[in-house]
């Protein structure tokens, strides 16, 4: 069965992010591990933790600091990521999670020439995030992380954004239904992105 990972960074119990998650992964057949990031003990790394995972991964022990994340992310045939828009970006502790499971020889790999080969199994990444304005730069938010994932080998993405949910007056239930048919529509009529994706789902 296919494993989804699922990595929520929202923290209202009425996200409007992860309602639009959840539709995207009523698509999605497979086992889900939903990861809610803030009941997760996710730190930053510093040179003592790294030094640890390095000495862990030689004995074949994931048991430091991010490892276990590392090796989850690895082996997952799907992600999916809800996160709203924080202060231009998303929610830091999004990247504290994504320094924790950049591992050589987990996630990458580096070459005796220097160059990176991505290890990460999965075929796609959906990033699903809320905003409550407009006209944002996805470059520090969608876009970082497709750059970086593509880094770790994953090379199809789409991302799905509902917007402006909190400028006044906004009619919030029909912005989040916009949203949720454009979720629709990926799905019923796949692009050539989607379709390059469909052989995974052999085992529908
Ligand atoms: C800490 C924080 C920072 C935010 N920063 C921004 C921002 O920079 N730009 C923006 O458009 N909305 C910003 N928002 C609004 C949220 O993106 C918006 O309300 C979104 O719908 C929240 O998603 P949620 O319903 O899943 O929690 C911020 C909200 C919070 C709580």
């Amino acid at each position: 069965m296919r494993k989804i990972l699922y990595i929520d960074v929202c923290t209202r119990p009425d996200s409007r992010t992860r309602v639009l998650a959840e539709h995207l992964l009523s698509y999605l057949e497979g086992e889900v591990t939903h990861l809610e990031l803030f009941k997760e003990d996710i730190r930053p790394l510093t040179s003592e933790a790294r030094a640890q995972r390095r000495e862990c991964l030689k004995q074949g022990s994931y048991d430091a600091q991010g490892l276990k994340y590392a090796k989850q992310f690895a082996e997952a045939d799907i992600i999916v990521i809800a996160a709203p828009v924080w202060n231009l970006c998303f929610p830091s502790l999004l990247l504290n999670y994504c320094e924790n499971i950049a591992e050589d020889g987990i996630t990458y790999r580096v070459d005796d020439n220097g160059n990176h080969e991505g290890l990460c199994k999965a075929r796609k990444l959906y990033y699903v995030t809320a905003t409550g304005t407009r006209n944002l730069d996805p470059v520090f938010g969608y876009g970082y992380l497709k750059s970086l994932f593509s880094m770790l080998g994953i090379h199809s993405s789409a991302c799905f954004s509902a917007e402006a949910l909190d400028v006044p007056g906004a009619d919030v239930d029909m912005l989040l239904d916009i949203c949720k048919r454009e979720i629709d529509a990926s799905f019923n009529f796949p692009s050539r992105d989607t379709m390059q994706f469909e052989p995974i789902s052999s085992d529908k």
